[in-house]
């Protein structure tokens, strides 16, 4: 470093290791708000779009561009993008093709957050929202109108496990009006299990806070589509709408948690499997929705659309509000053998 600066420019701009001696296997993490430009050119070209680089993480970063790279090939779209939690998928993509006056079709079995962001948080913004069973022939039919603009579901759905054919679903959506955003969230299956592009859908989405990441460390979310749809939600949903963006550190360990992804779905369909099969024999256990068993309505469906049945499952006990709660997992007394034996209690 130029000895003639000052010591706080020195410890502000200390010398860097020239970036060409450095080839890593593994891309580094690049934890940095801002990106420097090799000349006011440069930043010109990178401002007006005009060059392919990074400005501002807020609206790129290497290690989430790198992740919504990977998550957009294996869900066979055209172009990805990154937030800092499912919520912030899900909200980006409704808020960026959802205005006052339009109309939306959701499933009415969701996950939470979905189900109130679409019940209580859109109305409030003038959009129009009916909750339908898209499991149900001819359904949709009814309930399509002019302002419809996005269909939206989870199959299988969180937390019945309902499966939705998402092929029927989005011919009949896009029949009506082919406009209409076909949005899936794919978060119980991922990419490995079901590719909801290869059926129709529109736009994929993902909590990668679950299976992507597949740690337990990380909040995060990660949206798919086409270019042209993804572009918009980049700069409309996540620049300035909500601006929930994911941060480099971890979007770096969803990477790394990727690496396993089959591995890992490979073993838990794997043990689904015998919990379901075994829930389904139990006594106890009244109901067991898991799209696995032969038993479950929409088995042949499963079969039809996914590469396994993934696995969450859900089961009602046959017995009072306590024999529920005692089922809930406590550590230690949630194998098996307490629940064959009527549980730990
Ligand atoms: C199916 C589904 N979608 C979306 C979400 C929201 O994701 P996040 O918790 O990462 O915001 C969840 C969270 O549990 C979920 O189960």
């Amino acid at each position: 470093m130029n000895k003639k600066l000052n010591f706080a420019t020195r410890q502000i701009h200390g010398e860097k290791v020239d970036k060409e001696l450095i080839s890593p296997l593994a891309s580094p993490i690049y934890q940095s708000s801002t990106f420097t430009f090799r000349n006011a050119a440069h930043g010109g070209a990178l401002f007006a779009g005009e060059e392919d680089g990074f400005i501002y993480t807020r609206i790129d970063n290497p290690n989430s561009r790198e992740l919504a790279m990977l998550i957009a090939d294996l869900e066979n779209a055209e172009k990805g993008i990154c937030f800092s939690s499912g919520m912030g998928a899900v909200s980006a993509v409704t808020w960026t093709f959802l205005s006052k006056g339009d109309h939306l079709i959701a499933d009415k079995t969701l996950y939470g957050c979905s189900f109130e962001l679409f019940e209580q948080g859109l109305p409030r913004f003038g959009i129009e929202v009916d909750f339908i069973d898209c499991s149900q022939e001819g359904n949709l039919e009814k309930y399509l109108r002019p302002n419809t603009k996005m269909v939206y579901l989870e199959s299988p759905a969180n937390p019945n496990l309902k499966l939705i054919d998402i092929s029927s679903l989005a011919d009949k959506a896009h029949k009506y009006n082919s406009e209409i955003k076909v949005v899936v969230d794919n978060t119980f299956m991922t990419p490995y299990l079901q590719r909801p592009i290869d059926l129709g859908a529109d736009i994929v989405l993902h909590s990668a806070t679950k299976y992507l990441n597949g740690h337990g460390d990380v909040i995060a979310g990660i949206v798919v589509g086409d270019e042209e749809s993804i572009g918009r939600i980049a700069t409309e949903g996540l620049r300035y709408l909500n601006g929930a963006v994911l941060g480099p550190f971890e979007a770096w360990l969803i990477l790394r948690g990727m690496k396993s992804l089959n591995l890992r779905m490979d073993r838990h369909c794997e043990n689904a499997m015998k919990v379901a099969e075994f829930l389904d024999k139990h006594p106890r256990v009244r109901k067991v929705y898991y799209p696995g068993l032969a038993s479950h309505p929409q088995h042949a469906l499963a079969k039809k659309q996914m590469e396994n049945f993934g696995a969450i499952i859900s089961f009602e006990v046959d017995g009072t509000k306590e024999d529920g709660e005692r089922c809930h997992s406590t550590p230690g007394q949630h194998d098996p053998q307490h629940l064959q034996s009527g549980g730990p209690g």
